[in-house]
């Protein structure tokens, strides 16, 4: 059976500030999807947030980019900024609907999509990732480290069906183009790509034998659609496991080392991307550190079973006390970088403000 798994995420207003949802909020999304549960439009769905941010997970039959799946999700997004932000003044209502009237796909229009059409196997995990404050290429260290790095993941040497490796399709976000790479033969062109999240970001990654799909992630970069600040595109992902894929254990222990990733304040600084479960998924310190969450399904005919909350779990206490002291770590150095990312990315912020109001200050320096 052919099941369609698309996460659509947006941020349509927090509780309080940017830390969190309302409870309200996630109340009338659930309706909304519940409602379409009933019309058959949705096999299932599964309700959730991860900071400000509210995570529709649907499985249905339709296909990726399906303008009535993805007309159902900008439906609820608008209705409850209406319905609730609006009405509650949550911070910052419907701060991800750029756009004021849906054309067809939320691609682009300000909500994050990660979609996958697949075959159902006999037995169907998948792990669902979603992360707030920070950016889409946050997954591709953590997506190397699965898909191409055997120290990571044992399976890539141990087992058959890996073992020829992975295509990694490597999007450039900023001339919107696309390049598909193969592990392991051209892992060192990878990197060199990879290695600069903010605009080489990991897409899609297949099985390299069957070209079955193994991984999905948005890529949607909402400061680069609206031309000016906007706030980092918080991102989300879908990993296929086990039975010739990584196995669960194998895609979770990533997301061990909790590595620098860029947002956290203002979207302006590098932090550590900190493992939680579901209850833990509010950001407070400097507004975070960045953090994410994995749920666990087990797909059935396209019921969502689940949620497994799978970083709840002392396995990752040390991850996280390792973020908390990176954390510290990075806050000591204020506005200085490494902690505050670089030109580049600071293009949207006050930066070409002040250098324009200095500009006519700046006089040639004698030799
Ligand atoms: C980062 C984020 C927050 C805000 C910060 C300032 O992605 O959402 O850190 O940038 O709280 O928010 P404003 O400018 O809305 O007061
Ligand atoms: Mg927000
Ligand atoms: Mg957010």
């Amino acid at each position: 059976m052919k099941v369609t798994i698309s996460l659509i995420k947006a941020d349509i207003g927090g509780w309080v500030g940017h830390s969190t949802v309302h409870p309200k909020q996630i109340e009338l999304a659930k309706q909304k999807l519940s409602e379409a549960k009933e019309t058959g439009l949705l096999l299932d769905f599964f309700v959730f947030h991860v900071g400000d941010d509210l995570q529709l997970l649907m499985t249905h039959k339709y296909g990726e980019s399906n303008p009535e799946i993805h007309k159902l999700a900008w439906d609820t997004f608008v209705e409850v900024t209406n319905k609730v932000s609006k009405v509650l003044k949550l911070y910052g209502a419907g701060q991800d609907l750029l756009s004021e009237a849906f054309s067809g796909n939320v691609r682009g229009m300000g909500p994050g999509v990660a979609e996958m059409e697949i075959e159902e196997r006999p037995s169907e995990p998948f792990i669902v990732f979603a992360a707030d404050k920070t950016e889409p290429g946050a997954w591709n260290y953590p997506l190397y480290k699965i898909f191409a790095d055997p120290f990571n993941t044992a399976g890539l040497v141990i087992d058959p069906s890996m073992h020829d490796g992975f295509k990694f399709e490597v999007m450039d976000v900023i001339e919107h183009k696309v390049v598909v790479l193969n592990a392991p033969e051209e892992i060192y062109d990878l990197l060199a790509l990879i290695g600069t999240p903010g605009r080489y970001v990991i897409r899609r990654i297949w099985r390299k034998k069957d070209d079955l799909i193994a991984a999905a992630a948005s890529v949607t970069r909402l400061n680069l659609i609206a031309g000016k600040y906007v706030g980092k595109d918080d991102p989300v992902l879908i990993i296929r496991a086990q039975h010739g894929l990584p196995a669960v254990g194998e895609i979770l222990e990533a997301f061990a080392f909790p590595h620098l990733v860029a947002g956290w304040m203002r979207g302006s600084h590098n932090g550590p991307l900190m493992p939680v479960p579901m209850k833990y998924a509010k950001c407070t310190r400097f507004d975070g550190p960045p953090r994410v969450i994995a749920l666990g399904f087990q797909l059935h005919d396209g019921i969502l079973e689940g949620p497994n909350d799978l970083f709840d779990d002392p396995a990752y206490d040390l991850s996280r006390q390792t973020a908390q002291m990176i954390a510290e770590y990075m806050r000591r150095h204020g506005p200085f970088m490494p902690h505050r990312l670089g030109m580049e990315e600071m293009e949207y912020t006050t930066l070409p403000h002040v250098l324009k109001k200095l500009e006519d200050r700046f006089k040639m320096a004698e030799e």
